[in-house]
């Protein structure tokens, strides 16, 4: 498939999506969502991919949102589709993929962009970022799911702030409150996501995805993540990548996962 809004790249075993619409700063329509969606299942379904990286492009925004101009005369079931869609298409997807995916925040990430960085696994920020849910100044609320990961990423009394002031936060103040794991300068940020990126491609793909999902376990209702936990510690034990974590340990060399 080739894309319009998005472009991918490819190095070693880390896959690179960026939003592709500067002009727009890289706002989120549905055709993008479609595209991201696409891309993120091929790599994430890719053998030769470990991690994906997902940036925005240019030096000033990661994403500014959903694209405001497509959803601006719609109606009350429109605005429900829009939003279940985008959550089940994106939001949701991304955070249930079996690879880790790290969002490059290199620039504004407000609405429907920080809800993107939120739902990734892992966010770091260059230093001119600027992050917030400024949705209820624009009459309505943060509909890809921000409500929900914001409060379980900096927790309730903060996000209650940052989303009925509809104000943004630094880089470093979002570091400060654990809503992006480092800050450096804009000119680092690819190179600091890729030195996470190839320290996750060292160890066992399989172990990772069971991990992740015994993570999320605990956010999601209705599932026990301690039970979760338990049976995916289990299913490690028939791998081969189990075999070769412990071997390697006992042989002292370095495991080599395939
Ligand atoms: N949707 C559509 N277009 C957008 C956009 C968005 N979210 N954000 C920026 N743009 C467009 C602007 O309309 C402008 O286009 P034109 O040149 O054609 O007018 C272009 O990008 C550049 O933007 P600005 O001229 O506004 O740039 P600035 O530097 O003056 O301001 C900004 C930057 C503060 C980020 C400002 O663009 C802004 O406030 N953007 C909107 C942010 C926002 O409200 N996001 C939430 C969207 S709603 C949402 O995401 C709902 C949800 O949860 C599902």
């Amino acid at each position: 498939m080739s894309y319009e809004n998005i472009t991918t790249a490819q190095k070693e075993r880390i896959h690179y999506i960026t939003v592709n619409r500067p002009k727009q700063l890289n706002a989120l329509n549905k055709a993008t969502i479609q595209e991201l969606h696409h891309a993120l299942k091929a790599a994430n379904d890719d053998k030769g991919t470990r991690v994906i990286i997902l940036t925005g492009s240019g030096d000033k925004a990661f994403v500014a949102g959903a694209d405001i101009k497509e959803f601006a005369d719609f109606g009350t079931e429109d605005g429900k589709a829009l939003a279940a869609e985008g959550q089940k298409k994106l939001f949701d997807f991304i955070e249930n993929l079996s690879k880790p995916v790290i969002a490059a925040v290199n620039g504004f990430a407000l609405g429907g962009g920080l809800e993107l960085a939120m739902a990734s696994h892992i966010r770091v920020a260059s230093d001119n970022a600027k992050l917030g849910l400024p949705e209820v100044s624009l009459g309505v609320i943060p509909g890809y799911g921000g409500t929900q990961r914001l409060a379980q990423l900096v927790g309730r009394g903060k996000a209650m702030e940052m989303i009925t002031t509809a104000g943004m936060i630094s880089a470093e103040e979002a570091k400060d409150w654990g809503l992006v794991n480092h800050v450096v300068a804009q000119d680092e940020l690819m190179a600091l996501a890729e030195k996470i990126a190839s320290k996750i491609c060292n160890n066992s793909g399989n172990a990772i995805k069971s991990a992740m999902k015994a993570v999320n376990a605990n956010y999601t209702d209705g599932v026990d993540g301690y039970a979760v936990e338990v049976a995916e510690f289990g299913n490690c034990f028939g791998t081969e990548e189990f075999v070769e974590g412990t071997t390697a340990f006992v042989e002292k060399r370095k495991p080599e996962f395939k």
